[in-house]
Formats: structure tokens, sequence, C-alpha cells
């Protein structure tokens, strides 16, 4: 099947079913044109509510729901109208043929006469988009754009702009095996650019993205691919020699392996995630890494299938949420995501947070963090279990980065060069 094609499948079986743009591309990895495919579907995400927009001012009547493959053919072909350089012809020649692949030649004079359309028109069409609500305008659902509005009133309109970028390719020195500027040296020996974070002491960006088997150090564990915001978990957390460690939400093992390279002393730490396939990753990551923790696959809340009645003395806490704080890196988000995600995200959070409490040692302390910038999964989470806690208090994070909230700090996605959206929150126990 050709690309175009291809990309119009991947597309509408995501929307249809659900998972995670990300994981689609397995079975494609041989095609001559593997990274054209990539762009569509990721660009096609990115732009998603500008270009559904387009094509409903250019259809005579809406596409039935069984031509989603369809729906999505046309948005890629308007995508790359807009954005490519691919030569406009040979767009449209080859999505009209794309049509005949999906078995829908009936199609073929409609995707010919929309795409012409668009290209004799496009001025025109363009400039509509500009009297359209925000939500079109930057590429968001509604009802996320009003969410992170009402979260964010000042810096709404840049966390939406910066969640349309192509976000930056960061890397994490594992300095158990050499240091942030002996790493950086090596890199710059093979020839890539790179420059440190500003923000984590691992965090090196490289100034173009590249495939890992490309990086020199990568395979001998060197270094970790690992947003700049996901690495200030241990300089917060802060455990000290001899710690008894838990990672509560450690599948695939980034903050974990990080935990382990900025501590060599510990005394144990422990990495437990409720998903098995996910777990086997946390394994690989330690192994390349030549790092060891104890394994176990459970629910947190499940207390009597993974713990032993031993308490920690440092708890890390990486909840699953809505992930709204890393759009940029996963665009299809913004088609997935439901209004009612966040709220039970948030229920799960709480009760995540509740259950480790208990295994956590008096004077311990656990760090809570989300990549994601809502509130309702961050500081209204901690506002509800501080209330039902009596023994927890927040210890306050003094950092020169990212907004300090009522409870915790918010880092909101920060641009071509910067890190993604992350929450962190220190808790101690009395
Ligand atoms: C944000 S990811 C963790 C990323 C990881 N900390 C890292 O840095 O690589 C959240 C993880 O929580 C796990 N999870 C969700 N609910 C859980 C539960 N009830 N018990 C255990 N793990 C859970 C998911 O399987 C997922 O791997």
């Amino acid at each position: 099947m050709e690309l175009r094609a291809i990309a119009a499948c991947i597309l509408a079986r995501l929307t249809d079913h659900g998972g995670a743009l990300g994981d689609q591309f397995e079975p494609h990895r041989q095609l001559r044109e593997f990274g054209l495919l990539q762009e569509i579907c990721y660009g096609v995400c990115r732009h998603h509510q500008s270009l559904a927009f387009l094509l409903e001012q250019l259809l005579e009547r809406p596409l039935r729901k069984r031509d989603s493959d369809l729906k999505y053919l046309l948005l890629s072909a308007i995508y790359q109208l807009r954005e490519l350089s691919v030569p406009e012809y040979a767009v449209i020649d080859e999505t009209v043929k794309a049509a005949g692949e999906l078995r829908k030649s009936w199609a073929k004079p409609m995707v010919n006469a929309v795409l012409r359309n668009f290209q004799r028109g496009r001025a025109d069409f363009e400039s509509r988009i500009l009297q359209q609500p925000e939500s079109v305008q930057l590429n968001h659902p509604v009802w996320l754009t009003d969410a992170i509005r009402a979260d964010w009133p000042q810096q709404w309109r840049s966390i939406l702009e910066h969640n349309n970028r192509r976000p930056p390719m960061c890397l994490r020195v594992n300095r158990l095996r050499g240091s942030r500027d002996e790493t950086m040296r090596l890199l710059q020996q093979a020839g890539l650019e790179c420059a440190a974070g500003g923000l984590a002491p691992s965090s090196v960006y490289l100034n173009k993205p590249r495939p890992v088997r490309e990086i020199p150090g990568f395979a001998e564990g060197l270094l970790s691919v690992q947003d700049e915001a996901s690495q200030l978990a241990p300089e917060l957390l802060a455990p000290a020699p001899g710690d008894r460690l838990l990672d509560a939400c450690a599948a695939p093992g980034g903050k974990t392996c990080h935990m382990l390279e900025s501590m060599a002393e510990l005394g144990s730490c422990l990495a437990l995630d409720r998903d098995e396939r996910r777990s086997d990753k946390i394994r690989e990551n330690l192994d390349r890494l030549g790092l060891d923790a104890e394994l176990a696959v459970a629910d947190v809340r499940d207390l009597p299938a993974w713990w032993d009645d031993r308490a920690f003395d440092r708890i890390l806490l990486d909840a699953p949420c809505s992930a709204s704080g890393v759009i940029r890196r996963h665009p299809d988000i913004k088609l997935l995501s439901r209004p009612e995600d966040a709220n039970s995200h948030s229920k799960a959070q709480f009760s995540l947070l509740y259950a480790l409490w208990n295994c956590l040692k008096p004077g311990g302390r656990l760090l809570y963090t989300t990549c994601s910038i809502l509130r309702q999964e961050n500081e209204q989470v901690i506002s509800r279990f501080l209330a039902a806690a009596e023994d927890a208090k927040t210890v306050r994070i003094t950092a020169d980065w990212g907004i300090e909230c009522g409870h915790g700090i918010q880092l909101p996605p920060g641009g071509a060069d910067g890190p993604d959206g992350f929450y962190y929150c220190l808790l101690e126990k009395a």
C-alpha cells in the first residue's frame, strides 16, 4: 500500500479504536519514505482543528462515519499542501491514487475536486481560519482550550502555541559513567551539535533530533533520551545514602534509572508498575545503563500484593495523567482526549497517593509529579489529599524555574528549546 493510504488508515484506526500514534508505526519501518509517513501522521494531529475546518469548507456534504479513512486521506493531503515542500501535483495525484488503494475508487473525482478547489482558493480558505475561535486557530479541542485558559489566564496562549511546535530532543547523561562535559565532547566529536540544559545538571539538548542508534554512547549506557522537565526528580526528592526508595509508577523506567544514576549509594530501589509489558522496558533500560533495581508488577493500591510492610524513606509517584504537558511530543492527544478524562485521572491520582502514604516512613518524603498542566490533576489533587491526610504537609520547592502554585510548582511547556510541561509537589510525613 502506498504511504498516503497507510497514513490515512493509521489515523482512522487511531480515532476509531484509540491507542497511541507512536505505537502504530512498527509494521512500516521498512518503508522507503518512513520519515514522510511519520511527518504526515504527526502533522495532521498537530494541525488537526484547522485542517478539519478547511475540509468542512471544501466538502459539499460531510463524509460518512465509515469513510473516516477518506477523511484522513484528505486531511493528510491538505496538510502536505500547506506545510510540506512536496510538489502540489504529486500530492494531488498520489492522494487520488491512494483513494483507489483504500478500495474507494468511487471517491477519486471527489478527492481530486476537493484538493484542486483548495489549491485554487487557498488564500480565501486560509483567511477564514482567522475568523474562527481560538481553538481552531491554535489547533486544540474546545474543552482543552477552555481548561488551559481557565487554569493559566496569563500563559494559555503561549502554552497552546508551544504545544504546536516540534519538541527538541533532550538527552540525560549517565553521570555514573562520565560528566556532562565529557559526554558532550563525545557527541561533538561525532559531529552532533549540542548544548547543556539550564535546569537539570544531567540534560543535554541536541540541535537536531536523531535516531538513538546514531547517538554515540547510547547503546553503551552513557546516555538516555529524556526530556529536561522530567530530569528534575532526583534533585527534588534528594534521597540520602542508604535510603529505601520506591518508584511507584515506574515504567518504562526513565526516572528509576535517573534516580539510580544520581545516587549510587541508595540502600535499595523498588520499581513498581502494573503494566507487565511496559515493566519489561524498565529491565531493558536498567541493563543498558548497567544499573540494578528490584522490580514488581502490581497495582499500587493493592498493598498486600507487593509491599512487605517495611516503610520507604523516599517515594516517587509519577502519576498517570492526561499528558497535557507533552502535547508537542504526542499531538494525537488533541484527537483522542475527552473532557471527562481529567476527572477520572484526578480520582485515580488521589487514590494512588492515598495508598502510597501508608508506605512512607514518618519524616519521609514523597514527590508527586505529572506531565499535566491541568490544575485538576495537580494542585487540586494535593489539596484534597492534604485535607484527608493529617500527617501530610508540603515542602516548598524553591527553584529558579516554573510557576509556583498554591501547592507545588508547574513548568509550562517551553517551546523549541525548552522543557515539557511538568508539575512537581514535594510532600513530607510528620
Ligand atoms: C507517567 S507513566 C510513568 C513514567 C515513568 N515514571 C518514567 O519516568 O519512565 C505512569 C505509569 O503508571 C502506571 N500505572 C498507572 N496506574 C497504576 C496503578 N494503579 N498501579 C501501578 N502502576 C500504575 C502506568 O502503567 C504507567 O507506566
